[in-house]
């Protein structure tokens, strides 16, 4: 079986994505449309509630309403009863506005709570699925990328989802339900009103379909400018290093103002679409109440009807506006859960059917290992095959780029080596049959660019054995030969790491992430030039408490100077991907190889040091 590059359809739609994230919340988001819809419903009580007012109780005139409700106002004694008690009517209006601003609490209420319930489940997920994809995935994404589907489409959906789409209810309801009592008063006022509704409708869908491009823009601007922001921030030793403070102040103020100018240009057009919006709603609503006036005054309809109706087609103004925006933002919205769909489709690791975890303490075999990136770069490693005897150690040399830490990232299963592509065996069994995880567990690697956390050194030196304690962590920062540095920080093992280790020296960190390693105890240990940053004779005191401390573990040695590694058991030389000798160190100097011509350069600059 191949393992090939996978796109997998677990969301083969936006929508199974979408109701995936709603899992949980689709209760609040259903209460929330319902008292939205009620809202509504409430605000299209009162024009009838006046009109009634006006005609039958101030002007003995008729209106129609319900059937239920005329019976209801006979049976207690008509229209005449509450002209004397006109304080019910006033009491009717107040209950239903007390009614309106219950069913607005209950609507926000829900819809903030399916609203927040829906992001903390979509960023929990992603960051969980990032999380477990394969490191492969992480190298080919940018992080700054990564982060912002996780928070700004997340907010996008998050808006769509709960400001908008029961805005689109509550606007639907709205709508038909004023259109449908306008109809009911007057049938050809209601049709001159409605003759203006498309116009509204589409004008502010175009105009917002086509500023939502302008906002795409304003985002991916914003990125870029936070970007430089946080390169300088996070680059500022090299910024100051080289002077390039004025330079990088110029071009973070160029895309700061070309930024602001971009919103002064937006805010102008939003401008001029909310102003002449402004005037054809204005325009509605002047001919509807002129032509309104008239009817009335010809008695085609009573003061009443016509209250009733101006208040009904006040009611649609922002509504339809709204109805153009809502239906353009479906886009936007539908990109984001796009990006995020992406993320979320992106195959998570998994370990094979019956994966095992097999004993790590055992001979490593590399069998005619080929390997090459994605990037189509070619191949990294050709044909390499060697055998790492268990619990000796074992050193790796070669040139920068010539594989070393590809290798290793390989054994540990960073990468995932194709199957036609040679087998790594631990104890003979292929590492492709083991969990992932346990792999992982079992080897140590203390990576060639170490990455502390900003903690705590104590949290830092145990941040792959949570339950060690204090008498752990000195033993390994003393086999690591951080000790007496950490001693001499006035608060110890509690000193404050700054962001990536900043506050430490290049070999304190190497040997931080040496003790970090060495606290688990793992049976396979790998160091990847993790002694490049330490003077030659910290370098032999590191190697010589490791040798003692090592135990039956198997120990694996890369590096450029050769006397990190010259008492290995065994060294293999690469070049270029391929293993150009191998041997002990007597073996190799005999050879008269890069092994050989390597050990000269070295000696020969000791000894010029020396002089
Ligand atoms: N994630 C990656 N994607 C694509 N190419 C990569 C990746 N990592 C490394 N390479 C390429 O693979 C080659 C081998 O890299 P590798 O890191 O294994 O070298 P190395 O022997 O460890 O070198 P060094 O001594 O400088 O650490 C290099 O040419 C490098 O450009
Ligand atoms: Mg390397």
């Amino acid at each position: 079986m191949t393992e090939e590059k996978k796109t997998n359809d677990r969301f083969a739609t936006k929508r199974q994505l979408v109701w995936f994230f709603l899992d949980g919340c689709k209760k609040y988001f259903l209460a929330s449309v319902f008292f939205a819809g009620c809202v509504s419903l409430l605000d299209l009580i009162n024009p009838r509630i006046i009109g009634y007012t006006v005609d039958a109780v101030l002007n003995d005139g008729t209106y129609e309403l319900p059937a239920v409700l005329e019976r209801w106002i006979a049976s207690i004694g008509g229209p005449a009863v509450i002209r004397e008690n006109l304080w019910w009517i006033a009491l009717i209006v107040i209950s239903v506005g007390i009614a309106g601003a219950l069913c607005r609490f209950m609507w926000r209420f829900c819809n903030t709570k399916a609203a927040e319930s829906l992001v903390q489940r979509m960023r929990n997920t992603l960051f969980e699925h990032i999380l477990h994809l394969p490191y492969a995935w992480h190298s080919e994404n940018h992080t700054g990328d990564i982060i912002q589907r996780c928070t700004s489409d997340v907010d996008t959906v998050k808006m769509f989802l709960s400001e908008q789409l029961t805005s689109l209810v509550r606007i639907s309801v709205l709508i038909v339900l004023a259109l449908y009592f306008m109809f009911q008063i007057h049938v050809r006022l209601a049709f001159l009103s409605l003759a203006f509704i498309p116009i509204i409708i589409s004008y502010s869908y175009i105009f917002h379909r086509k500023i939502s491009g302008a906002f795409r823009h304003a985002d991916e601007e914003e990125g870029r400018l936070s970007a430089i922001a946080q390169e300088n921030l996070t680059g500022v030793r090299v910024v100051r290093a080289f002077g390039r403070e004025s330079y990088e102040r110029e071009r973070f103020e160029k895309k700061n103002t070309e930024y602001t100018n971009m919103w002064v240009r937006l805010m102008r057009i939003l401008s001029t679409f909310w102003a002449t919006s402004d005037i054809f709603s204005g325009l509605q609503i002047m001919t509807v109440t002129a032509v309104g006036a008239v009817f009335t005054v010809h008695g085609e309809m009573s003061a009443g009807d016509y209250i009733a109706f101006i208040s009904y087609n006040a009611m649609l103004t922002w509504p339809v506006r709204m109805l153009g925006r809502v239906i353009s933002n479906l886009s936007r919205a539908g990109i984001s859960i796009e990006r995020i769909r992406y993320i979320m489709n992106s195959p998570a690791e998994s370990d094979r059917p019956g994966a095992v975890e097999a004993p790590m303490d055992k001979d490593i075999v590399f069998d005619h290992v080929t390997y090459q990136y994605d990037n189509g770069s070619g191949d990294i490693l050709k044909d390499v095959s060697f055998t790492v005897p268990a619990g000796t150690t074992f050193g790796i040399l070669g040139g920068t780029g010539s594989g070393k830490s590809t290798l290793m990232y390989l054994m540990d299963r960073l990468y995932d080596l194709p199957e036609e592509n040679g087998t790594i065996t631990i104890g003979g069994v292929d590492i492709r049959n083991m969990k992932a995880d346990w792999v992982r567990s079992q080897i140590g690697m203390v990576l060639q660019e170490p990455y502390l956390f900003s903690r705590t050194l104590s949290e830092n030196i145990r941040i792959a054995a949570q339950d060690a304690g204090m008498p752990e962590i000195r033993n390994a920062a003393r086999i690591a030969s951080l000790d007496e540095s950490i001693e001499r920080f006035q608060d110890g093992y509690e000193t404050y790491v700054g962001e990536r280790g900043v506050t430490l020296s290049g070999g304190q960190k190497q040997r931080t992430a040496i003790a970090q390693m060495l606290i688990r105890k793992p049976p396979i240990m790998v160091f990847d030039d993790s002694l490049s940053a330490v003077d030659a004779e910290t370098d032999a005191k590191i190697r010589a408490a490791i040798h003692e401390n090592s135990g039956e573990s198997t120990v694996i040695l890369i590096a450029h100077r050769l006397t990190t590694l010259m008492h290995a058991d065994h060294i293999i030389v690469l070049d270029r991907g391929k293993i150009a000798e191998e041997g002990t160190h007597e073996e190799l100097l005999k050879g008269n190889g890069i092994y050989r011509r390597i050990y000269d350069l070295q000696t020969m600059q000791e000894n010029r040091e020396e002089e």
